[in-house]
């Protein structure tokens, strides 16, 4: 299993999920239920279960900004304290739940799961296109039951896309061309690429570019762990790309950016969006890309669930083989590894006893 790194950012929804109705996410192993408030529609992010008897206050509701529990109607506010107990005046000093930083940016809500003192907003890494006018993004989320490990392999490798994506965005070209990979261990990112000079061309780009023949086709990784990964997808027919300058600007730019957010040990958050720079106010395109795109990313989650499955009934201590094609995959675990070790938090303090009896329930 994959651990997890807690001092670090994760997309917990789009801004779009995110309203007057609960919604429950599990991050990190940490049930969470988010609500917008009533005014200001800022995030609030709270722990999913009354401080009373555990119910999860997703089955609650809100009043006015006040999260009510469904169960026996402790209310907390939107820091997570309790600020109303039935039955009595006095509301115990510790009555509260958790309540988690939260960040709106490029139409991600980032949530921060450790330490509170050390979420500094201007560490989360950026995708301006998804909150841009100038791009045209259509997107979803999948939830996938595999260890969120198996997820950022399958992204840093792209050359499955020959084999368990052909017919839609594979093509023999994919896994034949070498990559080459570039790694900054201090930020914590990997870059792996890939430039095809002369391309069959895959539906995926056929129907949404109108290229008819050969292309050429680059695919620019740019993983910033443990949770945004970016593909930089350039496509162009045969002899446009490099620009006189080296540059791409007569490419059709598409990129491709995933969000992967642990939800258990092994389930993860696959959040998916393809954005682009041309035929923008094509609906029919719109529809196409994103159904076309999430046929393909569930080629993925029935491949990473059949894989978890497998695994788990792998002896411990199997023996991977890896080729020159995980260079960036490889580099990735050792970076995720390093933030799973600075993170790592002191020894937990015994748990209270279950038993004891809170001044509420006197
Ligand atoms: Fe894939």
């Amino acid at each position: 299993m994959t651990a997890h790194a807690r001092n670090q950012w994760y997309v917990a929804a789009y801004g779009r999920e995110v309203g007057r109705e609960l919604l429950g996410r599990t991050i990190l192993n940490e049930p969470i239920v988010f609500y917008r408030t009533e005014e200001t529609k800022e995030v609030v992010a709270l722990s999913d279960r009354c401080v009373h008897r555990r119910y999860p206050l997703t089955a609650g509701y809100l009043e006015g900004d006040r999260l009510v529990c469904g169960y026996h109607g402790f209310a907390y506010d939107t820091k997570g304290s309790c600020v109303y107990v039935p039955g009595q005046k006095r509301v115990p000093r510790t009555a509260r739940v958790s309540s988690y930083p939260v960040v709106e940016q490029d139409s991600f809500v980032w949530i921060w799961i450790g330490d509170p003192a050390l979420a500094d907003p201007d560490t989360i890494p950026r995708a301006p296109w998804l909150a841009d006018p100038r791009w045209k993004t259509v997107g979803g989320m999948e939830p996938i039951d595999a260890d969120y490990g198996l997820l950022v392999d399958n992204l840093m490798d792209l050359s499955h896309e020959t084999y368990l994506h052909g017919g839609y965005i594979g093509t023999p070209e994919v896994a034949e061309t070498p990559i080459t990979t570039e790694v900054d261990e201090g930020a914590g990112i990997v870059r792996v690429s890939r430039h095809m000079d002369d391309a069959e061309c895959p539906p995926f780009y056929a129907r949404s570019t109108g290229i008819e023949g050969r292309i050429t086709r680059w695919q620019d990784i740019e993983y910033h762990a443990p949770c945004l990964y970016l593909l930089h997808s350039r496509i162009a027919p045969v002899g446009v790309l490099p620009g006189p300058d080296g540059d791409d600007s007569d490419a059709f730019h598409v990129e491709i950016t995933y969000a992967i957010t642990p939800s258990t040990d092994d389930t993860v958050y696959d959040f998916w969006s393809v954005s682009r720079d041309f035929a923008q106010d094509d609906e029919e395109m719109s529809t196409f890309l994103h159904d076309f795109n999430r046929t393909v990313v569930m080629q993925d989650v029935d491949a990473l669930n059949l894989l978890q499955k497998a695994l788990e009934k792998e002896p411990e201590g199997y023996q991977e083989l890896s080729i020159n094609i995980d260079t960036g995959g490889l580099a990735a675990r050792r970076i995720l590894a390093r933030l799973v070790a600075e993170g790592e938090e002191p020894a937990k303090a015994p748990a209270a006893d279950p038993t004891a009896v809170s001044p509420a329930t006197r």
